[in-house]
C-alpha cells in the first residue's frame, strides 16, 4: 500500500521525509517522491520509479531546503510504475502539491470536467485529478487552500488519505482522510503526518488518528485545528500514544524482517496469552468476550470475515470453536461477504480478523455487518487501527509491529487468541470439564516454548529448500485443524518465492488433484500424530504410489512416517487443536529459505503490499 510522511516545523524537512520513506518501505511500493516548501519559493519536487535509494540517487546531493514537506511511496493502482505517475502530484500552476493513499472512484468524470475546463494532465493517476480540482476550486471560488481542499473532497468519491501544501500558503500543511489510514504526530512546535506510526515514532509518540471524513490544518507557528470535512466544524481530537517500538523497525541482526518475525513468535505468542489464561487460577478470559459474555453465549452463530492469512486464521477458528464450544461458525472472505447481500441478524456476531486493521474489504464487510445490526468484534494487531476502532469490542494480538509483507507472527498470535476465545466460550457454555479445561490451558501456556523447539527445524527446512528451490509447483495437504495450515503454507510459498502452490484437504486429492502427482510434484503433508493421522498416512500411500515427492511435517519421534516420506520435519507433540500453531513454523521457514535461494525480495515481494487498503 502507499506510504505517506509529511512534516511542518522548524527543522529541515528533507532528512525527515527521506528517512520516513525508508521506514515505510515495508508496506510494499514501486516508486517514491518528495516535495519541499521553502517559504514563498517554488515547491521543490523529486520523484522516481523504484526504491527510495533510487530517489536519493536522483537527488544526488542537490540542496533541498525548506521546513514544510511531503513524501510518498506509491503502490500503483492507476497507471504503471514510472517517474511521472509517482507522487507528489502538482497542479497546473505548479503551486499546489498533493500526496495520496487510496483510490478515487469518480476520477474519470472529474478529470473530464477539468479537461473541458482547460486543465491538462501529465500522469495517468487519480491523484493528479485531486490536485487539479483543488486548484480549480481555489481559483474559481477565490477561497483559501483549506476551503478549496474541503470543497474538492466533497466532490470526491472513494478512499483517500491526502496531504496538501501550497506556495501561496507556505506555512500550512493540510491532511484529510476517508478510508485510508492517517496518523498525526505532535512534536515540540512541529507536526508529523504518517500513513502509520513507522515514520513518526522516532520523533514523537503523541498522536491522533484521523477518522473518516476528518481533516486537519497544521501551521508552522505550532497552531492546528481538526475539522469535519462535510460539516465544516472544528473538533478536539483524542490524543493517543503510539505503541510502536523503534527497535521493531530494525532487523535486529537478521537478514530479513520476515526471519526476525518468525523467530519472534515464541515471545509474540507469550505476549498474546499473558494475563488472558491461567491454569492454576482456572481462567481463560479475553476482555472483549468477558464484556459481552451474554451476546456470545446466546449468539446464533459467529461469522468470521477476513482476507488472506487472516482468513486462514478464521478457518482454524471454525474448527476450534465448533469443536470445543459447539457454537455454529461461518468463515467468509470479506471481499465476497460484502457484495453478496448476506443474511445477517442481531443474533449474529461478526468477527473481523486483520493484522493491519486497515484492510479495505474487511472494513467494508464489518461496516455491512454493523448496518444490519450484528454485534461486531475485531481481532487486530495494530493498536488504534480502523477495524479495532470501529468494532463494538475486540482483542489485540500482541505480536508487535510486523514489517515483512508475508504475515508470520501475526498469524500464530491470531491462532493463540482464537484458541483462548474457543476455550473461554466452551467453558462459559459448560462444554468443558474442569480437567479438560485445565489441561487445555496448561498446554496452551506451554506453546511458546514448543514453538521455540519447532524453530529448531530451521536447518532441515534449509536443506529441503535447496532441493526444491526450482520447483514449478507445490502441493500442501492437511486434514482437520491443519487443512487451513496447508492453505497458509501454500500462500507463504506463493507470495514470497513466486512458485505456484496449492493447499488442499488431504482427502480431496482423490477428487482430481491426484492427477497432478508425478516425480516432479513436491507434496508437503502436515501429518501430526493427532486427529486423522491414519487417514493422512493413507493419503501419503496414494501419493507414494504415484512417485510424488513427500515432505512430511510430523510429530517428533514418529518413526513410522519416515517409511513413506522422502523428507521429515519434526515438531513437538501438542493437543490436536494447537497443532496448527506448531505446524505453521516449518512452512514459514521453508517458504523463507526457498525465496532467499531464488533471490526474491522476501520482505517486499513484487506486486504485494503489507496492508491492502484499496479494494
Ligand atoms: C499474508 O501473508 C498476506 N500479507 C496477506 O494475505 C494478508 O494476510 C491479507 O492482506 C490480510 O491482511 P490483514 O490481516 O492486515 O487484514
Amino acid at each position: 500500500m502507499c506510504g505517506i510522511v509529511a512534516y511542518i516545523g522548524d527543522k529541515e524537512a528533507y532528512p525527515i521525509l527521506i528517512n520516513g520513506l525508508k521506514r515505510l518501505e515495508y508496506r510494499g511500493y514501486d516508486s517514491s517522491g518528495i516535495a519541499v516548501l521553502n517559504g514563498m519559493e517554488k515547491i521543490t519536487i523529486h520523484k522516481k520509479k523504484g526504491k527510495v535509494s533510487k530517489l536519493e540517487e536522483a537527488i544526488n546531493g542537490t540542496k533541498i531546503s525548506g521546513s514544510v514537506g511531503i513524501g510518498h511511496t506509491r503502490w500503483a493502482t492507476h497507471g504503471p510504475a514510472n517517474d511521472v505517475n509517482a507522487h507528489p502530484h502538482y497542479s497546473e500552476s505548479g503551486k499546489i502539491a498533493v500526496i495520496h493513499n487510496g483510490i478515487i472512484e469518480n476520477y474519470i468524470s472529474l478529470k473530464r470536467e477539468l479537461l473541458e475546463d482547460g486543465y491538462t494532465f501529465k500522469s495517468d493517476t487519480d491523484t493528479e485529478v485531486i490536485v487539479q480540482l483543488i486548484e480549480q476550486i481555489k481559483l474559481k471560488a477565490n477561497v483559501e487552500l483549506e476551503e478549496a481542499v474541503r470543497i474538492a473532497l466533497g466532490k470526491v468519491v472513494g478512499a483517500y488519505a491526502i496531504v496538501v501544501i501550497s506556495e501561496d500558503e507556505p506555512d500550512k500543511l493540510i491532511a484529510a482522510k476517508m478510508s485510508s489510514p492517517m496518523v498525526i504526530g505532535y512534536g515540540e512546535n512541529e507536526f508529523f503526518v504518517g500513513s502509520d506510526g513507522a515514520p513518526i515514532v522516532e520523533h514523537t509518540r503523541k498522536v491522533s488518528y484521523l477518522e473518516d471524513g476528518q481533516m486537519v490544518v497544521l501551521n508552522k507557528d505550532g497552531s492546528y485545528y481538526f475539522k469535519y470535512i462535510k460539516e465544516n466544524t472544528n473538533f478536539i481530537p483524542f490524543v493517543d500514544e503510539l505503541t510502536y517500538k523503534l527497535e521493531e523497525l530494525e532487523k535486529g541482526g537478521f537478514e530479513h524482517f520476515m526471519l526476525k518475525e518468525i523467530y519472534e513468535q515464541p515471545r509474540a505468542i507469550r505476549d498474546s496469552i499473558r494475563g488472558r489464561i491461567s491454569s492454576s487460577e482456572q481462567f481463560a478470559r479475553l476482555g472483549g468476550i468477558y464484556e459481552y459474555e451474554n451476546a456470545f453465549v446466546n449468539a446464533d452463530r459467529l461469522i468470521f470475515i477476513a482476507c488472506g492469512t487472516s482468513w486462514h486464521s478464521a478457518l482454524v477458528a471454525e474448527y476450534l470453536i465448533e469443536d470445543l464450544a459447539r457454537i455454529p461458525v461461518e468463515v467468509e472472505y470479506a471481499s465476497e461477504f460484502r457484495y453478496r447481500n448476506p443474511i445477517i441478524t442481531e443474533k449474529d456476531i461478526v468477527i473481523a480478523i486483520s493484522q493491519s486493521g486497515e484492510t479495505a474489504d474487511t472494513k467494508a464487510a464489518l461496516e455491512l455487518a454493523k448496518s444490519k445490526g450484528a454485534m461486531t468484534y475485531g481481532i487486530c494487531n495494530v493498536v488504534g487501527s480502523a477495524i479495532s476502532r470501529m468494532s463494538d469490542a475486540g482483542s489485540y494480538t500482541h505480536a508487535g509491529t510486523e514489517i515483512g509483507v508475508a504475515s508470520t507472527k501475526a498469524f500464530t498470535t491470531q491462532l493463540a487468541v482464537l484458541s483462548i476465545m474457543a476455550i473461554e466460550l466452551a467453558k462459559r457454555k459448560g462444554r468443558l470439564s474442569v480437567n479438560r479445561f485445565q489441561s487445555l490451558l496448561t498446554e496452551l501456556d506451554q506453546l511458546p516454548e514448543k514453538v521455540e523447539i519447532a524453530l529448531k527445524c530451521n536447518s532441515i527446512t534449509k536443506v529441503i529448500a535447496d532441493i526444491f528451490q526450482d520447483a514449478n509447483n507445490f502441493l500442501y495437504l492437511g486434514r482437520g485443524y491443519n487443512f487451513p495450515i496447508a492453505l497458509e503454507g501454500a500462500l507463504k510459498l506463493k507470495e514470497i518465492s513466486y512458485i505456484h502452490a496449492e493447499g488442499y484437504p488431504a482427502a480431496e486429492m482423490k477428487h482430481g488433484p491426484i492427477a497432478l502427482i508425478d516425480e516432479n510434484m513436491p507434496v508437503l503433508v502436515i501429518a501430526p500424530k493427532r486427529g486423522h493421522y491414519d487417514k493422512v498416512i493413507s493419503n501419503m500411500e496414494e501419493i507414494k504410489a504415484r512417485k510424488g515427492k513427500i515432505i512430511a511435517v510430523v510429530t517428533e519421534g514418529d518413526e513410522e512416517i519416515s517409511r513413506l516420506a522422502d523428507f521429515v520435519i519434526p515438531i513437538p507433540d501438542t493437543e490436536e487443536c494447537f497443532t496448527p500453531i506448531l505446524a505453521t513454523i516449518p512452512l514459514q521457514l521453508l517458504a523463507y529459505h526457498i525465496a532467499v535461494m531464488r533471490n526474491c525480495n522476501v520482505d517486499q515481494p513484487r506486486n504485494l503490499a503489507k496492508s491492502v487498503t484499496v479494494e
